[in-house]
This record gives C-alpha cells, sequence and structure tokens, in this order.
C-alpha cells in the first residue's frame, strides 16, 4: 500500500493553483442525471472520488467523454436508476443520485451509505424531503426504493443543516410540478455553485446562498457548460500548510469570497494576509499563536478544517480549545496527531490543544480525508521523516498532493 514520506522542517514558498473544487464537482456530475441533453463540465479535479461519481453514472447508461480536468455527461439514454453498494460504500457522496434518478425517472434504488468513520451522518432528512415532495420510499436490503410518478413541489424544512440533503432535495425539485421551499437549507457556497449549473440547464431557482431556496419546477433540463468552482477546503489546506511552516505562499485560482473564516483565523494566528481578486497570499515568519474555534455551517467555520487547524496549534504558542459541532467523531486525527509528539487532552466535543515547540516525525495512519491532510500538515513541520499509512484517504480529496507541496519546497515523496 502506497504511503507518504514527508521530512519536516521546510518552510514553504511560492505559488500553488487550487483545484476545482470536490464538494461541487460531485453534485454538479450528479445533475446530468436531470439533464436529456449533454452536460460539459470543466475545471475538474482529477479525484478518485470524482472518478467513482463517473463510474457510477456510466454504470446507469450515462455516457462520459472524459478529459484531463473535463467530463461531458449525457444521461439522454439513461437505463438502470440503481446505485449499488460497492461504489456507495467508498463514496457517500453517491447518495446525491436519489433525487435527480427519482426525479427524472421516477424511481431509484440507492443503497444506504452505512457507518462513517467520522460518524453516524444519517440521510433520513434526504429521505423525508422527498416523501414530502409525494416519493414513495422503502428501505429494503440496504437500499433506499423511491418511487413517485411526478413530484410535487413542497414545504420542507430541515431541522439540521444539511449540505447533500440541501443538494439533493434542490436537484429533485427542479423537475417537480410546482414550487418548493427549501427551509433552514445550506449555504455553503458549493450549493450556490450546483445551483449556478442547474439555473444554466433551465432550472428556476432563487434564495441559493440563503437558508430558504425557493425552485419552480420545469418540465425538463437541457444541456449546459459549467466550470466548478475552486476547493475552498483545498485553498485552506494550503494557506494552513504554510503558516505551520512559517513559510509565504500565494494560492492562484483561489474561492476568495468563501474563505473569510479561515482567513480569519490564520490572522487571528498571527499570518499577514494580502487577498487579491482572485489570490490570496499568506505570510507567516514567527511561531503561530494559538486559534481557538468552533465549527458550523457555513459562512461559520468549516469542518473540514478543523483537523489542519489542531495540527497548527499543535505547534502554536499557547493553548487551544477547537469544539466540533457538526460530526460527533471527527477527532480521529488526534491520537494520530499525539504520535508526533503534540499535546491534545479531548473533552466531549473540544479539542484542547497545548502548543509544542517541535514535533517529531513517525509512522502514522490517516483515517478519513481531512484526517488526512491534518497528518501531513503535521509532517511538514515535524522533525524528521513522518511516514503517513492508508493516504489513499487523500487522494480521494487532493490533486496530486505530494507533487503540489514538492513545488513548494516541502520534502514529500510517495512511497510503496
Ligand atoms: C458535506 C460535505 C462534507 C462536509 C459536510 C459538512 C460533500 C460531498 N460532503 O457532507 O465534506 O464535512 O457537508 O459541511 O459535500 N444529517 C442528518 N440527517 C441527514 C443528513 C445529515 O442528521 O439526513 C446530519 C449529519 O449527521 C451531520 C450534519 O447533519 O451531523 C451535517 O451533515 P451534512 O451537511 O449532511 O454532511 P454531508 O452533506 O454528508
Amino acid at each position: 500500500m502506497q504511503k507518504l514520506s514527508i521530512h519536516g522542517g521546510v518552510a514553504l514558498a511560492g505559488e500553488v493553483r487550487v483545484a476545482g473544487a470536490k464538494n461541487a464537482a460531485l453534485p454538479i456530475l450528479a445533475a446530468s442525471l436531470l439533464a436529456s441533453a449533454p452536460l460539459r463540465v470543466t475545471n475538474l479535479p482529477q479525484l478518485n472520488d470524482v472518478r467513482t461519481m463517473i463510474r457510477l453514472l456510466e454504470r446507469m447508461g450515462v455516457k462520459a467523454e472524459t478529459g484531463a480536468h473535463e467530463a461531458t455527461l449525457d444521461a439522454s439514454g439513461l437505463t438502470e436508476a440503481f446505485a449499488p453498494y460497492d461504489l456507495v460504500k467508498t463514496m457517500r457522496a453517491s447518495i446525491l443520485a436519489l433525487g435527480p434518478l427519482t426525479a427524472r425517472h421516477g424511481e431509484a434504488r440507492v443503497s444506504l451509505p452505512g457507518g462513517c468513520a467520522i460518524g453516524e451522518r444519517p440521510v433520513d432528512l434526504h429521505i423525508k424531503g422527498l416523501a414530502a415532495m409525494g416519493a414513495t420510499i422503502t428501505i429494503e436490503a440496504g437500499y433506499i426504493h423511491a418511487t413517485a410518478p411526478r413530484l410535487k413541489g413542497a414545504r420542507i424544512f430541515m431541522d439540521t443543516v444539511t449540505v447533500t440533503g440541501t443538494e439533493n432535495l434542490m436537484m429533485a425539485a427542479c423537475l417537480a410540478e410546482g414550487e418548493t421551499a427549501l427551509e433552514n437549507a445550506a449555504r455553503e457556497p458549493e450549493v450556490v455553485d450546483l445551483a449556478r449549473c442547474l439555473i444554466a440547464m433551465g432550472a428556476r431557482i432563487h434564495g441559493h446562498g440563503t437558508d430558504v431556496i425557493s425552485i419552480e419546477g420545469v418540465k425538463s433540463l437541457g444541456g449546459a457548460e459549467h466550470s466548478v468552482m475552486p476547493d475552498r477546503i483545498e485553498a485552506g489546506t494550503f494557506l494552513v500548510a504554510a503558516a505551520a511552516t512559517r513559510g509565504n505562499v500565494t494560492l492562484t485560482a483561489a474561492p476568495v469570497s468563501s474563505l473569510e473564516a479561515v482567513i480569519d483565523k490564520l490572522r487571528e494566528a498571527g499570518a499577514s494576509i494580502a487577498v487579491g481578486d482572485d489570490t490570496v497570499r499568506i505570510t507567516l515568519r514567527q511561531r503561530p499563536r494559538a486559534v481557538s474555534l468552533r465549527t458550523a455551517p457555513h459562512p461559520g467555520f468549516p469542518t473540514d478544517m478543523q483537523a489542519q487547524f489542531i495540527a497548527l496549534n499543535a505547534v502554536a504558542d499557547g493553548t487551544a480549545h477547537v469544539t466540533e459541532t457538526i460530526f460527533e467523531n471527527r477527532f480521529m486525527h488526534v491520537q494520530e496527531l499525539r504520535r508526533l509528539g503534540a499535546r491534545i487532552d479531548i473533552e466531549g466535543n473540544t479539542a484542547i490543544i497545548a502548543g509544542v515547540e517541535r514535533l517529531t516525525g513517525a509512522a502514522v495512519m490517516a483515517t478519513d480525508l481531512r484526517a488526512s491532510a491534518s497528518l501531513v500538515i503535521a509532517g511538514l513541520v515535524a522533525q524528521g521523516e513522518t511516514l503517513i499509512d492508508r493516504i489513499y484517504h487523500l487522494d480521494r480529496g487532493y490533486e496530486r498532493i505530494e507533487s503540489r507541496l514538492s513545488a513548494l519546497g516541502a520534502r514529500i515523496a510517495r512511497v510503496s
């Protein structure tokens, strides 16, 4: 199995272009199921999750032509509305096929995602929302089976803010009869990017980016071309890596307006940050200061950046409290960081990190995508070699991470 070997201690310096956003690309690819003409998606990141989503669509009869950073998906000849367990278990976002399939095909069988390393992560709100639109839903042998001759618009209140839940229901509502109002909707930039793509396909959507999204259903959606927004989590990860190594890095093609919460916290840590139209330059020469934070739905601090900030706090001056409010079991990186010498205690859903002067390289194991990113950051600052096992987690969400970090001066290599 492949591992990442990192020899830490180099301050990152240089420029890196931010790739397309995984969490925008996945729902946008799924949106191709709604259309009877080809959808061309550009600025696609080269990631295992993106390949899995395209494979899933192909199994349903979608014709896919893929290039390096683009794909054209033609769902006009959809044959099978089925998302099998073997694909869904490797990628929870496969659940995004449920809404579009039910809306366009009148029927869908999608595997339940099952357990997940970072918590329970139910999909009850996806199911309740579709049922409110008139779908008949049964759960049999681990599969969600939804049928609906034509979905009907409805007022749907989601009692927890759910990103893929909002996306699934927004897609389904595009082809429903009448108007749907999604209340307490997710305001994440990726939801907005999906809405823009759907609008280009002919959907009538208002209020995306606020907590009430209204969708006026139409009979059919057509083809379109859409460029995926840049990845704010990848961008944030590079910024934290630069800060932790006391470096000087410029991001290009950066999603500047979606990075506010992260940039604020990095400034609090002592970094100077210059923001351009689509560039962010970060410089930090001294030891970072400890920064406390609490994760929250957008525009709050993103849970997908929590692990990286724990790595930063591990070498910061002072003690930080990091509280996770979205997922109940998202501190698995903590015990691995401790192996590198980090001093972290967990009390309930808060990690208390007492910064140390230095970390020391060790063998560690990646447990999930963002946990892996925090181990990479810690490895970049640790003295000696850090060897990270199970990096397939990392390849789900970061494109060629080792070559892009190498270009910034890091001593990092993929080894088998
Ligand atoms: C998405 C992101 C993920 C991010 C998360 C939170 C994608 C592909 N993934 O995941 O990277 O960490 O948002 O920003 O975009 N919940 C329910 N019932 C539901 C659905 C969710 O109770 O039906 C709960 C979850 O258990 C969790 C919270 O809602 O506690 C938020 O989860 P959700 O926003 O749905 O996460 P995902 O969409 O799976």
